[in-house]
């Protein structure tokens, strides 16, 4: 149910590859969003949230409604998140460590979805510098940076491919909801 919703998102909204602030260089994660608001990324604009798709100009899908349950399960927080990052990692793809600071609420935790291959992913403090921890992300785990950890460096170090059978592509997915509004 969650992954035909998904492909449902990005058969409205397709996946685009972002491009980081100034240097333009091609993230090697492809994206897409649903919700009032997206995270994007290109050269010119630098990271931000807006309301339109930047390809096809047009709003982002609405979060599916299994999504929004999750995030009233398990988010702690009494507001729904407006935002949903969708990330597809194919077999070479990483995500530096960065912390999801684009945010204007930081009360409210940023709770992601693993889909499809395993994940090593980082965590560590809220300096870049701060020791970090290893694990494996397995499809379907829930990972929720709240609290002290909110504002906590996070990234993907590597996929494992052929590690699960989920996406006939293979690869990964991640979903993040985010609250980006202040209540
Ligand atoms: C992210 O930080 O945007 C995604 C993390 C992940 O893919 O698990
Ligand atoms: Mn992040």
């Amino acid at each position: 149910m969650l992954l035909g919703a998904v492909r449902c998102v990005i058969a409205t909204a397709p996946l685009y590859r972002p491009t980081m602030p100034r240097t333009g260089k091609p993230f090697s994660v492809t994206m897409t969003n649903c919700g009032g608001l997206g995270w994007v990324s290109d050269k010119d604009g630098g990271y931000r949230y807006q309301a339109t798709h930047p390809v096809t100009g047009r709003p982002w899908p609405p979060i599916p409604p299994v999504l929004l349950a999750l995030w009233d399960a398990l988010s702690g927080y009494p507001a729904p998140p407006e935002a949903c990052l969708v990330n597809v990692y194919g077999a070479d793809a990483k995500l530096g460590s960065h912390a999801d600071t684009d945010e204007l609420e930081f009360a409210a935790p940023v709770l992601s979805v693993s889909l499809g291959d395993v994940a090593t992913f980082h965590v560590g403090g809220t300096r870049r510098s701060d020791p970090k921890v290893r694990m494996r992300l397995h499809s379907g785990d829930v990972v929720i940076l709240g609290g002290a950890s909110r504002r906590a460096y996070h990234g993907i170090d590597r996929i494992h491919p052929g590690t699960s059978d989920l996406l006939a592509e293979g690869g990964r997915i991640n979903l993040t909801l985010r609250r980006v509004m202040l209540r």
